[in-house]
């Protein structure tokens, strides 16, 4: 597409369909320390990056500090002033409203020198407050917007927000400018959420929601669009056969990418019932399978792995990449841990995927809103991805909390069955992407976890 401007920023391409429409001059406004500046720098990057030069007038940071920050998060700018496709103009001396039209002037004759396809003011801010209001809806009208539309160029123009306001207050974003988007990072219930709204876009349609973001070393921002759900294809293939009979039977005809929840009863012990599941799959047919666990830290569930890899017959098995993923749920808001989850994923992309245990998170989450607005997406991802995923989740009498069956393609549930072998489990599995087994199935295990034939 030509008509767009790739941001360069993950997601919020895909959510303004392709990036910026081009010619768009975009107000960017923001809170302190929400990522303006990143966001910003991250567009020109991306327009270097595809041949297309760039100017940056900043009134706030030095050539040099730029530089040095943006390189920590992932931008090398360097190699674009030596090949004078990027200039940067430093504004910080100016203290009067006079020295920042100098700056202006000084930058759109860059624009023109260089045939800059996008530029940055960042910020407007800096200057708007060195006059009146009358002063400053001349300068963005008459400078910015209308000046700038001759060179036909792409542009953000940062603006500070003030915390806890709305609007910017010149009065007239709304209009004079073709997009405006609105970056928050405010603490909510002693957590920071970084929010963004695009509140305009001329020349797009963009779903009405409010995404959430992350500034991150190596993309600089990565923003949390939901999974368009229409590109999710319909699980096709049925799953390889696993070489350990009752897992077999119980999970028989699975579809590829389906997702599955594994609610234990209380004394099933979740991490070793999903790790087998998992290494079924994943020994035979040889894929990749990524453990997950939010509760164990990385030598247990390494060491019940090595244990219950013994289970299973060497001969038969395919080689299988085991990946062991162990994170603190409670080290980030959630929120960020569900994006953190996503992205491994998407780096990793895993053919199978054992979470351990979900009901932690539902549990931690603030309401059950904001586990679910996470949790559909992951979920849907994972479909799109073609991961088919088993998800623990602990189910104790002491919790209120329903496991949220709903969301998943098969329900297994596994319960201790009491009796003379007392390692024995009962497994029932039912759900729309497979035949409803007609009984419960009973499997055992020795201490070694070795499936065993139950005794009575
Ligand atoms: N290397 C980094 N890794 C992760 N986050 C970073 C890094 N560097 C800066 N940040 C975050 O970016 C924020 C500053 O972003 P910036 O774009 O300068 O904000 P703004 O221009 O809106 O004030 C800081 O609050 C910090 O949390
Ligand atoms: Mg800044």
């Amino acid at each position: 597409m030509n008509d767009v401007c790739p941001t360069g920023i993950i997601g919020l391409d895909e959510f303004l369909n392709g990036g910026i429409p081009r010619g768009n001059i975009v107000l960017v406004a923001g809170t302190p320390g929400a990522g303006k500046t990143t966001m910003a720098a991250k567009f020109l990057y991306e327009g270097l990056r595809r041949g297309e030069p760039g100017v940056y007038l900043s009134f706030l940071e030095s050539k040099a500090d730029f530089l040095r920050f943006m390189k920590l998060l992932g931008m090398d700018f360097e190699p674009y002033l030596r090949d004078g496709t990027f200039q940067y103009i430093e504004g910080l001396q100016s203290t009067t409203f006079e020295a920042a039209r100098e700056n202006l002037i000084e930058f759109l004759d860059a624009v023109a020198r260089l045939g800059a396809k996008r530029v940055v003011i960042d910020s407007i801010t800096a200057v708007t407050q060195m006059t009146t209001l009358r002063g400053a809806r001349e300068l963005i009208k008459n400078a910015l917007v209308l000046g700038l539309r001759p060179y036909e160029v792409t542009g953000l123009i940062v603006a500070e927000l003030p915390i806890g306001y709305e609007v910017v207050g010149y009065g007239l974003e709304e209009f004079i400018f073709d997009g405006v988007i609105i970056l928050k990072s405010e603490f909510k219930n002693g957590i920071l959420r970084r929010t963004l709204q695009v509140r305009k876009m001329r020349g797009t349609v963009v779903p009405e929601v409010e995404l959430h973001y992350d500034i991150v070393a190596g993309d600089g921002i990565r923003v949390y669009a939901p999974v368009r759900i229409e590109e999710v294809g319909e699980p096709k293939n049925v799953e390889t056969i696993t070489p350990l009979e009752p897992i077999n039977y119980i999970f028989r005809n699975l579809r590829r990418g389906s997702q599955v929840l594994l609610v234990v009863d209380k004394y099933v012990p979740s991490l070793a019932v999903g790790v087998l599941i998992g290494l079924s799959f994943a020994y035979s047919s040889g894929g990749k399978l990524l453990i997950r666990s939010f509760s164990k830290p990385p030598d247990i569930v390494k060491y019940v792995i090595d244990l219950i890899s013994n289970a299973f017959p060497k001969s038969k098995l395919a080689n299988a990449e085991i990946i062991i993923e162990c994170l603190n749920p409670t080290q980030e808001p959630l929120y960020r841990l569900a994006h953190r989850a996503r992205d491994n994923e998407l780096r990793i992309r895993p053919d199978y995927l054992v979470i351990d245990p979900v009901s932690h998170l539902l549990k931690l989450s603030g309401g059950l809103h904001e586990f679910y607005r996470d949790h559909i997406n992951n979920i849907l991802m994972r479909r799109k991805l073609g991961i088919t995923t088993f998800y623990a989740y602990a189910d104790t009498e002491a919790s209120e909390l329903e496991p949220p069956v709903e969301l998943y393609d098969v329900v297994a549930r596994i319960r201790r069955k009491w009796g003379k072998n007392r390692r024995c489990y009962s497994v029932e599995a039912y759900g729309i992407l497979k035949p409803v087994p007609p009984a419960p199935l009973t499997f055992c295990v020795d201490p070694e976890w070795r499936l065993v034939t139950e005794e009575e």
